[in-house]
């Protein structure tokens, strides 16, 4: 089986689908952010701080291109995984790239209370989330599938991306 590779903006409910559409599909699941924090034994956070977004950005490609020689993986991705034109080549060429979104209002509920999101600091407002969500909408639409999670159960999200896969993955 090909990869399924789950992209979005912070929030929009990658991890929690990832987890769950891997185990319905028997796949292992594995959490890019989390990849980068073991393989760095830093916090996003401290990432940043020490290093800056620029590093962190190229620990986030060096993780995809590791994923981009494994088959059968789930992979939810960081928020940011999209911006660069050379990793979103590299997802599509990992696998079947699923794109989540989910209203400005329920991405703004989801991440009010968020410390581990070092983008955030400078502010989470509905209206912040929207200039980031525009800017980077060219780049999430880039996707093999497309799903609005808002007001839908993880299941029905995760049966939707299934059946995607049983007539087109
Ligand atoms: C980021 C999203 C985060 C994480 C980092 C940067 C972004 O991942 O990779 O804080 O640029 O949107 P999540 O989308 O899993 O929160």
């Amino acid at each position: 089986m090909r990869n399924v590779i789950l992209t979005g903006f912070m929030g929009s409910g990658k991890s929690t689908v990832g987890q769950c559409l891997a185990r319905r599909l028997g796949s292992r699941y594995v959490d890019l952010d989390a990849l980068i924090v073991s393989r760095a034994g830093a916090s996003i956070n401290d990432i940043f701080a020490r290093n800056g977004e620029p590093h962190f950005r190229q620990l986030e490609t060096e993780a995809i291109r590791s994923i981009s020689a494994c088959d059968g993986l789930v992979v939810s991705t960081g928020g940011g995984a999209v911006i660069s034109p050379v990793n979103r080549e590299l997802l599509h060429a990992a696998g079947v790239v699923v794109n989540l979104t989910a209203s400005i209002e329920e991405i703004a509920a989801r991440l009010a209370s968020d410390t581990e999101r070092p983008l955030l600091r400078e502010g989470r407002s509905p209206e912040r989330i929207a200039a980031m969500l525009a800017e980077r909408e060219p780049m999430y639409a880039d996707a093999d599938l497309r799903i609005d999670t808002t007001g839908k159960s993880v299941e029905d999200v995760v049966a939707e991306i299934a059946r995607f896969l049983e007539t087109k993955g």
